[in-house]
């Protein structure tokens, strides 16, 4: 392949903040994303983070001691802030010296963002909003991703290309600004480092590369799809506040509908509290996400996938994907002049 000249330029800023060659992340993706496939990424020269999720402590320690093993080249890790031991996942990451850390799931609590930067890696977290997101960068983030609602796994509403207009020409210039979701081929990346993005951040592309150990029923269910099989979920009680997911439709999609209304009957009979509602209801995912990913049950677990599920057809190298993103990209900015 010819040198991506081009692209790289424009992925120069970012490529410096990751410590890669190129802007390219593959976001944490739970039960996907671990030392393979992340390694795998990052020998490749772009991104991996690992998938903490709920992964305990010992879990985490092994998996970042296990993905070293497999590169020496930089890697980050993604927590989720609501989970119970989040400041003792950043311990274990301080510990490792992991260079970048992606806060995922909701709004950093208190004292996360600081005791990340007191060990000197970087934080990389997600915003909903503009204002949100400027408040963030003030209280400490290095950088931000945004993500369309076009992504698989857990969703906002907005779409990426109307996120990239909101916060792009407004963050850009003075900020390291990520664009997720929905992206499947390199000419979409070329457009969002033209307006300002400093990288992307892709999970379905990827999950299906010869590195990820998902099981093959997953991948072929990958393969199959096209981008209006990856729904997002409903929310079937406005009381409950149902993060959506994005997943391709089966059975599995059913049966969460129905886990909505069993949860919404305990909370009118007082059985559990609103948090607990909420906890239950991600336990369901995690559970799901994994029947799918790592038991093959594709009928009846959560096969997260974003809509550009449609560009993945085949089992691939992680070299062979980003060369081919990279390529895609070169010539559509070549072919401006
Ligand atoms: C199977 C799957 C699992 C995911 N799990 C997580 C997760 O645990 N934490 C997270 O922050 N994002 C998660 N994501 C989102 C990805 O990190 C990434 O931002 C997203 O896939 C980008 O959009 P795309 O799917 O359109 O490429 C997941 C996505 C997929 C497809």
């Amino acid at each position: 392949m010819t040198a991506p000249v081009k692209t790289s330029a424009l992925m120069a800023r970012g490529a410096a903040f990751l410590g890669t060659e190129h802007a390219i992340l593959c976001g944490a993706m739970s039960w996907v994303s671990e030392r393979n496939l992340v390694a795998a990424i990052s020998n490749a020269g772009g991104f991996g983070v690992i998938a903490c999720g709920a992964m305990t402590p010992e879990l985490l320690d092994a998996e970042i001691a296990g993905t070293k093993a497999l590169t020496a080249r930089p890697f980050g890790v993604n927590l989720i802030t609501m989970h119970p031991q989040l400041f003792d996942l950043i311990a274990v990451c301080a510990r490792h010296g992991v260079g970048h850390v992606v806060l995922a799931g909701g709004i950093p609590p208190k004292g996360s963002v600081e005791a990340i930067k007191d060990f000197g890696a970087k934080v990389l977290v997600f915003a909903p909003t503009l204002a949100l997101a400027k408040k963030l960068l003030r209280s400490g983030a290095d950088a931000l991703v945004i993500e369309g609602s076009e992504a698989g796994g857990h969703i906002g509403p907005v779409s990426t290309s109307v996120l990239a207009q909101e916060f792009l020409p407004a963050l850009a210039e003075d900020h390291v600004v990520f664009v997720a979701g929905g992206i499947g081929r390199g000419e979409m990346i070329a457009s969002y480092l033209e307006m300002g993005a400093s990288g992307v951040q892709l999970g379905t592309r990827f999950a299906c590369a010869s590195e990820s150990i998902a099981h093959p029923a997953f991948k072929q269910a990958f393969f199959r799809a096209n981008a209006r099989d990856a729904i997002a979920s409903v929310q079937v009680d406005p009381r409950l506040p149902v993060i959506p997911v994005r997943a391709l439709k089966n059975k599995g999609t059913e049966e969460f509908t129905a886990k909505q209304v069993e949860v919404a009957r305990l909370l009118d009979q007082g059985t559990v509290d609103m948090a607990a509602a909420q906890l239950e209801i991600e336990h369901f995912w995690a559970g799901a996400l994994r029947r799918a990913v790592i038991d093959g049950d594709v009928e009846r677990g959560s096969i997260m996938a974003g809509q550009s599920v449609g560009m993945v057809t085949k089992e691939e190298p992680v070299t062979a994907i980003i060369a081919q993103l990279l390529a895609e990209s070169e010539a559509a900015l070549n072919a401006r002049g």
